[in-house]
């Protein structure tokens, strides 16, 4: 089968990683061809290209207005709109010209920019087509009403939770037939092995993108109120910020400003972006995660779970499929800080706990979510096309 990979965006975000996991299965299964389309150059290349030297990469650059056209000035968005004809044009022909010289014949897409392009492209060769849905699908009429234009969607669409899938199967259109399906993300449970590096110190952390909704700011509020208490308790914001859309940007001086007026520069570190999280889960002994809206699967948190450790993380989305209140992490309401610090203060203060819901942690990854499962699983829905 020739198949080809449609990605958003050359960064290493969740939704990326999950897909490397993909790769690393895929690759290893002569029967499929493999051609990866990336927009820019950036650390997911790298890394795709380290899996699967012998899969074809192609840059195919989005054309720019696609971020900059949510602008805040209209009329600026209407000149970059109107100036986005010609890039729109080549763009599409780059596609056409790839899809008919690697005989493409089925197309994964994995982002949603890509999966309303790739419709389009529909038009230029019968190919079969999934979607992999990592994130909720945007709800605004003119998007609803692009995906009615289409007589024929996706042939298969695979959700990372239930939670997304249920979302997708109210606002896809009636006519489309989709095999539905949910596909867990995982994660290869010998490269996130348990074990703490020696420390007197408590380490709290949280991974993730920069951005507001991933909820940092509540997590240092947590922090401020918890090193007044706990001396030994030490904090760990891992990630940057990524994306240049309007109102993401700022957010890390914000996070800055907000721990240096709360007096505690000395107990939080702010890591930057990391390739390899493992290092980051072996200093850690709780890890957070503190969404504000639902999060479509939460990929961090069964990475710390793997590593046996204690997770708190916000209920929402996909995360109460992954984690039992009690049993296997902790679970707080979204966007309430107070419960958020309540949580991890009672971890601080028990160790047993802290100790038992890891065990548990680990067990329950090891039972739903490995990596091995999640290839072949994906394997099979591109097999039964
Ligand atoms: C996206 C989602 C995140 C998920 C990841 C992998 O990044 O926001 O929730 O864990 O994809 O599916």
């Amino acid at each position: 089968m020739n198949l080809l990979f449609l990605h958003t965006s050359s960064i290493l975000g969740g939704s990326e990683r999950s897909f490397l996991d993909l790769l690393n299965g895929i690759s290893r299964d002569p029967s499929f061809e493999l051609t990866i389309a990336l927009p820019s150059d950036g650390p997911l290349r790298e890394e795709a290209q380290a899996i699967a030297p012998q899969s074809r990469l192609a840059r195919i650059p989005f054309p720019g207005y696609t971020e900059r056209a949510t602008q805040k000035n209209p009329w600026l968005s209407l000149l970059l709109l109107a100036t986005a004809a010609a890039p729109l044009g080549r763009y599409i022909q780059s596609y056409k010209t790839l899809l008919q010289s690697r005989q493409i014949d089925c197309v994964y897409s994995n982002g949603i920019k890509c999966h309303l392009s790739s419709l389009l492209l529909r038009r230029f060769r019968d190919f079969r087509l999934v979607w992999h849905l990592q994130d909720f699908f945007p709800t605004v009429p003119y998007v609803r009403a692009f995906l009615n234009l289409h007589k024929r969607g996706p042939d298969a669409v695979i959700a990372n939770s239930n939670a997304v899938l249920e979302q997708f199967r109210e606002i896809m259109p009636k006519h489309w037939t989709p095999n539905l399906s949910t596909v867990y993300n995982a994660v290869d449970p010998n490269t996130y092995q348990p074990g703490r590096f020696e420390s007197n110190e408590i380490v709290v952390t949280i991974v993730g993108m920069l951005t507001p909704w991933k909820g940092q700011h509540l997590f240092i509020q947590a922090a401020t109120e918890l090193s007044r208490l706990f001396p030994e308790a030490k904090f760990m914001i891992v990630g940057d910020e990524v994306y240049k859309t309007q109102g993401e940007t700022g957010y890390k001086s914000h996070l800055q400003d907000l721990v240096r007026s709360g007096g505690i520069e000395d107990r939080v570190e702010f890591t930057g972006f990391v390739r390899d999280l493992s290092g980051i889960y072996a200093r850690s002994d709780i890890v957070v995660h503190a969404s504000l809206k639902p999060e479509p699967f939460g990929r961090v948190i069964i990475e710390a779970m793997s590593c046996q450790k204690a997770v708190v993380a916000t209920r929402g989305g996909g995360v109460p499929e992954i984690i039992r209140d009690g049993v296997d992490g902790v679970l707080v309401d979204m966007g309430n800080a107070s419960q958020l610090s309540a949580a991890i203060r009672r971890l601080i203060e028990k160790k047993d706990l802290r100790e038992s819901l890891g065990r548990q942690a680990r067990a329950r990854v090891l039972s739903q979510f490995t990596s091995s499962h999640f290839s072949s699983q994906i394997i099979e829905i591109l097999r039964c096309l």
